[in-house]
């Protein structure tokens, strides 16, 4: 088994939340130890006593928990890498854009790129295609995010295209070949 790595894992608000479960759930049998944090669309799609039993930590949500406060800025000095699985098309391009409207933005805007970022994308093919989701996934990859898919096929929502999120293991492999787990 590889070293136990201290890993960020957050979700944001794709019907992907599902498959994104499996992965944590991976991550942390192979011992890693894994602290999540869940947008409020992330919520939507699933519960934190999921999120809570599969990490085994308290799952972070809001930026202004007391207590908390100052994780936006303290879990990236925690942190080996952080992985953002699913990431929707808002975060994307709110992320893009420099915004901190909650915990996750706010996290990512007070990120100095030094450890890895890696970004699972999960959305409909029209989402993925809009000009302005283009814009904002090359200006990530310019900023030295890492964007670990999306796959072509059908989504749920039925369309076909690219925007379906990659399998677990097919993730799993891409960070051992990146040699974070
Ligand atoms: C049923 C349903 C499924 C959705 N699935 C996705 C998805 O797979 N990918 C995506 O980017 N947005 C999806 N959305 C839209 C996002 O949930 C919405 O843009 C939300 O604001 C994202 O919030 P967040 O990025 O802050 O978590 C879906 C919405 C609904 C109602």
């Amino acid at each position: 088994m590889s070293k136990s790595k201290k890993i960020l894992f957050s979700l944001t608000g794709s019907i992907a939340c599902f498959k994104a479960c499996g992965l944590l759930s991976e991550l942390v049998k192979k011992g890693h130890v894994v602290q999540v944090v869940a947008t409020h669309g992330a919520q939507q799609f699933i519960g934190l006593p999921t999120l809570e039993g599969l990490s085994g930590k308290k799952v972070l949500t809001d930026l202004y928990s007391a207590g908390d406060a100052m994780e936006h800025i303290d879990l990236h000095k925690w942190a080996d890498f952080h992985v953002t699985c699913p990431m929707s098309a808002h975060k994307i391009n709110e992320f893009a854009a420099g915004l901190g409207s909650d915990l996750l933005s706010t996290l990512f805007l007070s990120y100095n790129f030094e450890k890895p970022w890696f970004m699972v994308p999960a959305m409909n093919p029209h989402m993925y295609h809009h000009p302005i989701t283009q814009n904002s996934i090359a200006k990530l990859n310019e900023l030295g995010v890492q964007f670990i898919g999306p796959d072509s096929g059908q989504v749920a929502c039925g369309y076909t295209g690219l925007g379906r999120m990659l399998e677990v293991e097919q993730i799993l492999t891409y960070l051992k070949h990146k040699e974070v787990v």
